[in-house]
């Protein structure tokens, strides 16, 4: 089986253990189901498409020879997720990677835009993390959420998802407290720009506004979801056994490249 790429882990890492990904069949969320099945995870994704889960289940088991369970789910849904989360045999890793994003300016943002994105992103993430609460206290486990750089900045244009991604970077540090007496972590990752389908289609469409991102990056160009993917596991791997409430920046050092000579 090829190997994924770039990583450094051995194919073994994750062997008995079983991660669980929302948002699991498409973009970044998918990289990140096929890195733990990579790496010997017993892999379950979530998404609200069926076809979307089919073709990435099949995909990755093609890629890795490891069966990948899917359940149909939206992460808004807390009767959704409490099923399938009923379903898991156990559970070691959950990586809350479900997003909703969309460029449009606050003063014609609808009250239902904004509840949309933050019902999937902040309140998503409190319907599966809740959920989860039962699976890894057993043994122990990781929790990773999936934010954004401008989480700690301001996100013009997508404040609603600026503040729904602030608030998981905040639930991320008080669960790390909370729940390091369960001997769960839990850690953020702050991808920069990703050209994955829906961030592509949502928030980049315009080659002109690709090219003017990749000159505000230091390193020169997007980040790929691999990379992502790569960062997810080190946290959830014993490499990071005293690492909680962190959260890691993957962006090309692009939120520091502001200053007054850059
Ligand atoms: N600009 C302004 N408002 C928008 C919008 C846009 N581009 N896209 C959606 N909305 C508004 C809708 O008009 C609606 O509000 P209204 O009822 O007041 O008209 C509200 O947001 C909900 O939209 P709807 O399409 O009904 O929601 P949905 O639940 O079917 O889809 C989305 C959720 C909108 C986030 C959709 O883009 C999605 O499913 N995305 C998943 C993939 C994704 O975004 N990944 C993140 C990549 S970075």
């Amino acid at each position: 089986m090829p190997r994924f790429p770039g990583t450094p882990f051995r194919d073994d890492l994750f062997e008995g253990q079983v991660a669980l990904v929302t948002g699991g069949a498409t973009g970044m969320g998918r990289s990140i189901a096929h890195a733990f099945a990579a790496h010997g995870a017993d892999v379950h994704i979530l998404s609200r498409n069926e076809e979307h889960l089919a073709d990435a289940a099949a995909s990755i088991e093609k890629e890795t020879g490891r069966k990948v369970a899917w359940h149909r789910c939206d992460v808004r849904e807390p009767d959704q997720v409490e099923a399938a989360f009923a379903k898991l045999p156990r559970l070691d890793h959950l990586v809350n990677s479900a997003a909703g994003n969309f460029v449009v300016p606050f003063e014609t943002m609808s009250r239902n835009a904004w509840s949309t994105v933050v019902n999937i992103v902040l309140n998503g993430t409190f319907n599966a993390t809740r959920a989860a609460f039962p699976l890894l206290s057993r043994q122990g486990g990781t929790v990773t959420n999936m934010v954004a750089t401008y989480a700690w900045g301001a996100a013009p244009y997508v404040s609603h998802s600026g503040a729904a991604k602030a608030g998981v970077l905040n639930l991320t540090r008080s669960l790390a407290v909370e729940w390091a007496q369960f001997g769960i972590r839990l850690n953020a990752v702050a991808p920069g720009p990703v050209k994955s389908e829906g961030a592509t289609k949502n928030l980049f469409a315009d080659p002109a506004l690709q090219q003017k991102i990749e000159d505000s990056v230091p390193l020169r160009r997007f980040g790929t979801p691999e990379e992502m993917a790569l960062a997810v596991l080190y946290l959830a791997s014993p490499a990071a056994s005293y690492v909680t409430g962190d959260c890691l920046t993957i962006d090309g050092g692009q939120w520091l490249s502001n200053g007054l000579f850059s």
